[in-house]
């Protein structure tokens, strides 16, 4: 009895030494109907959810190393949103790792560069604001505002594209018909009148294979942000700056809708805009992501944000956003900053140095008066195991299995746990992809013979033909060692 009382006594005070305060159990709890369920807080237990209507705005930061779990935190809140309010998202995918999880999860997936999206395209917007964005989208990538002569050269051609040519009929030019312009014309006016060097900044934009925006569009925006979850995925396109382009665009294409719907009453959130990685657009204070993150609110456009170094996001961003999740930040540089944007004790800023994957520091500001902003700790992220499809590419065929049945058809043919472990970062380095001979070298280290091999991927699905095509991949890659050029022989398995 004694004994128990000096314990819980202990304990107590223990509580009191410890733990740092967490928000009141009211603001943190909500109806599952209400907000997103994220998980517990780490002292008190508290479950915590995301409910915009006691958020003071509904933008989300989310920071942390590389492995630390943005993406699967931006994965588990989307899926629980569109659960519960059967929301619209635009994924602005900087590395492609959305594509699998959305195409899973019901959603659509557009890659860029398989598209053309014209940058000249009004969509409902006058002529003359349409210039002055596509001239800001250019300060910002081609360094405009350094070649001062140039910007006006291109800002003169913009406005004889879209106003120029005066012969044409009026009703032509007004409405977004057949003969559309685009950055193509503007190119041959800048050149036509001699200003080689505005034509040039504008040119790695019209080239082919770098002609994304110098198109007739393909996809349509606004239809975009009404279709439930949507990736638009912009990883393979060329190069930084083409992304950064796309993105720049969408956001401001995304800007003026939202706009154009008006102020709502309600706080039912209309669309999520997530950026993952998206530093380049996040840095410059001329990027729409700062308007969408300013104005997002009277609107109900949430933008979710998640980058691996929170230096790169803009002061006014950090500052206007009403939740953020630290994950594991390392670089003292980095939790620096971020702790004297949003403020906490050297306790949690210690304990972010040393956070485990889903592992939070959680800081929202709620629209209730409080004493002060708190920023709390979480355990993990409670997040939901995602129905992971692994697929395996063996000759010209490819099989497609539930993660959770290939590692039990593992374990049943007596891999251990490292070994497990080591297959399954295998196929999260492909995006849930590896082909049938780089599974075969695995095995093969790992001390299986072919008999053996052969079997489980028979099991798996693959027929005769295609286990011929991968053991010779296999036998090409063993003799070869890295040499190319060596000529397939059709051989027995
Ligand atoms: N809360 C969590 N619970 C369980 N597993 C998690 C959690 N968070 C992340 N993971 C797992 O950890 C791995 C890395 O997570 P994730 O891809 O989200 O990292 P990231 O921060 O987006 O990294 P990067 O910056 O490289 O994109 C994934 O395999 C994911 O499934
Ligand atoms: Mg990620």
């Amino acid at each position: 009895m004694k004994a128990s009382y000096m314990l819980s006594k202990e304990m107590a005070r223990k509580m009191i030494l410890v733990h740092p305060p967490e928000p009141r159990k009211e603001l943190l709890l909500s109806s599952p109907s209400q907000g997103v369920y994220i998980g517990k807080t780490r002292f008190l237990r508290t479950p915590v959810f995301w409910d915009p209507n006691k958020l003071i705005n509904p933008h989300i930061a989310i920071m942390g190393i590389t492995g630390s779990g943005k993406s699967y935190t931006v994965k588990t809140f989307l899926t629980r949103a569109s659960l519960i309010w059967n929301t619209n998202a635009i994924i602005l995918d900087w590395v492609g790792e959305y594509e699998n999880w959305v195409k899973q999860a019901g959603g659509r997936v557009i890659n860029l560069a398989k598209e053309r999206l014209n940058i000249l395209d009004l969509v409902g917007l006058p002529k003359r604001s349409r210039i002055k964005q596509i001239v800001s989208a250019l300060d910002v990538l081609a360094d405009l505002k350094n070649y001062p002569n140039e910007r006006d050269d291109i800002e003169e051609a913009l406005e004889q594209v879209y106003y120029g040519a005066k012969k044409e009929s009026k009703k032509d030019s007004s409405t977004e018909s057949k003969a559309k312009k685009t950055l193509v014309d503007v190119v041959t006016i800048l050149e036509n009148s001699k200003k080689k060097k505005a034509a040039r900044l504008l040119k790695r934009f019209t080239a082919e294979g770098t002609d994304f925006f110098a198109g007739t569009s393909t996809m349509n925006i606004k239809e975009l942000t009404t279709s439930g979850l949507v990736c638009i995925d912009l990883h393979e396109l060329p190069s930084e700056e083409m992304r950064s382009l796309a993105g720049l665009t969408i956001l401001q294409y995304v800007k003026e809708l939202m706009r154009a719907e008006g102020v709502k009453k309600d706080k039912q959130i209309r669309l999520f805009v997530v950026l993952d990685e998206a530093w380049k657009i996040a840095q410059d204070d001329r990027s729409d992501v700062i308007t969408i993150v300013r104005e997002g609110r009277k609107y109900n456009f949430s933008l979710i944000i998640a980058t691996q170094n929170p230096t790169d996001m803009h002061k006014t961003i950090f500052s206007n956003i009403g939740t953020v999740f630290v994950l594991r930040l390392i670089l003292k540089e980095f939790r620096d900053y971020v702790r004297n944007s949003i403020g906490y004790s050297t306790f949690i800023d210690d304990e972010i140095s040393r956070f485990g994957v889903g592992d939070a520091a959680v800081n929202m500001i709620f629209s209730e008066r409080q004493s002060r902003v708190m920023t709390f700790l979480m355990d993990k992220i409670d997040g939901e195991e995602p129905l992971l499809i692994y697929k395996i590419k063996g000759g010209d065929m490819i099989v497609e299995i539930e993660r959770e049945q290939f590692v039990r058809m593992l374990y049943e043919i007596g891999l251990n746990e490292g070994q497990l472990a080591m297959i399954k970062s295998e196929f999260e380095r492909g995006d849930g992809l590896i082909d049938g001979e780089q599974f075969v070298a695995v095995l093969e280290k790992f001390g299986y013979s072919k008999p053996s091999i052969i079997s489980f991927l028979r099991q798996l699905g693959i027929d005769e033909k295609n286990l011929i095509k991968v053991f010779s991949l296999v036998r090409m890659r063993k003799a070869t060692k890295g040499v190319v050029n060596v000529i397939l022989e059709d051989g027995n398995v």
